[in-house]
């Protein structure tokens, strides 16, 4: 396998901890049970992700220590300590369990990135009840289908993000309260809505966190799959245990660090690693709520002086895009040490990054599902630009074939882990089934297809299923499809990604129409925005390419690898199923 070696980290910007640094040691020295006794164990061994990465710091110096350094989108800034952290959540977790929310129940946010979002994180947590965060650029039918399937009680979010989706409250029979917060726009409560102001602000800042089990469900996220809808990954309060872990060794994160990651709560990089790692090691961590801007981001690097940074591919291949003059013009002298996930960084993006900024990115895998980074170049090894690195202590991954043999290195094949690492989902909620599947010969089947050099280190080679991912984020094909099947023009609809320079892939439709209706350029505009209204902008297709008739298989099936060799000019593949 080619790789162009890139020089190892100097140790004066990574501060190498004992052991780390040699592999072989490492993975001896580190061990799952060597990482539960540095957390802080509740009574008859419960445990409480709030606890850990909150309150926990209060019997110490970081009682006073800044944990959330917040810039608002129009510039505001504001900040937290440990202890104000504590409160606002324990505010949260009172006025909850004063609108009936018990042990349990799910409470899903639709917010921006405001620090109530945190707080509201937290504040369910300590209560025992699962949060379940959703992305605010998603739209009604994208927030409904979420909510439905998690049977959420409680909604959070901001009156004029409801303003965006509330037609969907008739179809939420479970949906007993929606919690406003009017920080930017005033709103009344009524019948099912309340207002923060009224039910979390004047709550007390005392609150008895639930001592949870480790295997209670604490975090729910939706992701998607080739089939269905998204299911809901959860996470039980165990997890914390390798978010941690990681966050010390692999997000090498110290005392004094300022780190910053660039991900939204709505997807699970933004809690794991923009919430629990660094809390859990009791690191000031900055939260910005604004979306990209090349200028911007380097000048809150260099405001907030920022040491250790966790972004994606296609943000960084948007920083390549910008150029290196507008990096010249800040001073990131700061920055010690830089990672990314989501989507295979390539090569290019290492090398010029340490050209531009000084550092490489060194980058990891994991999924929602793992709930926690499973391979990465971690801090001290020598990076392979291409490739995600070598696994976590105490985790064991393979390439297998489709009986579970495990293959020799060079070969491709499907990326598996060994099942009951601490931060591994317990379930897709409702879909035992689906969740079951997964699981094969002793092995977790990731989806991603990879190979693994001599050396132990871990190359992506694509996904084993349809699913696309664009910019990082995960869209299922068949949500997608639904959704433009609801248009009138509509008959046959089938998604796939297709190839972009720099989100990746972007989700593209291919659409066939109704009797009656004709393709124009009005119409395909039309079905986008239908898209962009029902789903949201980062799920919706960013192209729709109208056909005649698409190809099917003889059961009905539309054949989207097929759609996707003709995109792509590539060989079709076997089409024996092909319908005639
Ligand atoms: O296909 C892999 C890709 O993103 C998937 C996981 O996405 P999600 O569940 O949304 O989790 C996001 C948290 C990381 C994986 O199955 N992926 C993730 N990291 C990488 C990657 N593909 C290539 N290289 C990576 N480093």
């Amino acid at each position: 396998m080619e790789y162009v070696p890139i020089k190892k980290p100097s140790l004066d910007q990574i501060s190498v901890r004992p052991n780390l640094g040699d592999y072989a040691k490492d993975r001896e020295a580190i061990t799952w049970e060597g990482i539960k006794g540095e957390l802080d164990w509740l009574p008859g061994q419960r445990i409480n992700m709030a606890y850990e990465c909150l309150d926990r710091h209060l019997k110490t110096d970081r009682r006073d220590k800044i944990a959330m350094l917040w810039e608002g989108k129009d510039g505001e800034e504001e900040t937290y300590t440990f202890a104000e952290m504590v409160a606002q959540a324990n505010k949260v977790a009172n006025g909850l369990r004063s609108l009936g929310v018990q042990k349990g129940d799910r409470v899903f946010m639709f917010l921006e990135r405001i620090p109530e979002c945190y707080f509201t994180t937290f504040g369910t947590l300590k209560l025992g009840a699962v949060i379940g965060p959703l992305f605010s650029a998603f739209g009604p039918d994208a927030v409904k289908d979420r909510l439905e399937d998690s049977g959420a009680k409680v909604l959070v979010t901001s009156p004029e993000l409801w303003a965006k989706i509330e037609g969907i409250r008739s179809d939420l029979p479970n949906l007993e309260h929606v919690l406003l917060i009017t920080r930017r726009h005033q709103a009344e409560a009524g019948e099912g809505v309340a207002l923060w102001d009224e039910v979390v602000k004047p709550q007390s800042e005392e609150f008895e966190t639930e001592h949870t089990d480790p295997e209670d469900y604490s975090v729910m996220h939706y992701t998607s799959g080739t089939t269905g809808k998204p299911k809901g990954a959860a996470h039980v309060h165990n997890a914390i245990i390798g978010q941690y872990a990681t966050g010390k060794y692999v997000l090498d994160l110290h005392e004094d660090d300022i780190y910053w990651c660039t991900a939204d709560p709505g997807w699970v990089t933004g809690t794991s690693y923009g919430m629990f790692a660094p809390w859990s090691n009791g690191v000031t961590s900055l939260v910005h709520e604004g979306g990209f801007g090349a200028n911007m981001w380097y000048s809150l690097i260099a405001k907030y002086k920022v040491t250790v940074w966790y972004t994606a591919p296609t943000a960084i291949r948007m920083l390549m895009k910008a150029g290196d003059d507008v990096v010249k013009k800040h001073d990131l002298s700061s920055l010690r040490y830089t990672m990314s996930v989501g989507e295979p960084l390539n090569p290019e993006a290492v090398v010029w990054s340490e050209k531009a900024i000084g550092l490489p990115f060194h980058d990891n895998w994991w999924q929602t599902e793992t709930g926690a980074i499973m391979i990465a170049n971690y801090p001290s090894m020598e990076i392979r630009p291409g490739s995600m690195g070598r696994p976590f202590p105490g985790i064991e991954p393979a390439i297998i074939d489709d009986q579970g043999n495990v293959l020799p290195p060079g070969q491709e094949g499907s990326l598996a882990l060994r099942p009951g690492w601490p931060s591994m989902f317990r379930v897709y909620w409702n879909q035992q089934e689906m969740y079951d599947s997964r699981f094969q010969n002793g092995w977790y089947i990731t989806g991603d297809q990879a190979k693994m050099d001599e050396d132990g280190y871990f190359w992506f080679v694509g996904r084993a299923d349809d699913v696309i991912n664009t910019a990082g984020h995960l869209v299922g094909p068949f949500e997608v499809e639904s959704m433009l099947l609801e248009h009138p023009a509509v008959a046959e609809a089938g998604v796939i990604g297709k190839p972009d320079p720099v989100a990746m892939e972007i989700v593209k439709a291919f659409v066939a129409l109704k009797e009656g209706y004709e393709e124009s350029e009005k119409l395909r505009r039309e079905l986008i925005r239908f898209g962009r209204e029902k789903l949201g902008s980062g799920v919706a297709p960013r192209e729709i390419e109208f056909l005649a008739g698409l190809p099917k298989t003889r059961s009905g099936k539309i054949m989207r690898r097929l759609l996707k060799a003709r995109e792509l000019g590539l060989p079709e593949g076997d089409t024996s199923t092909l319908e005639d």
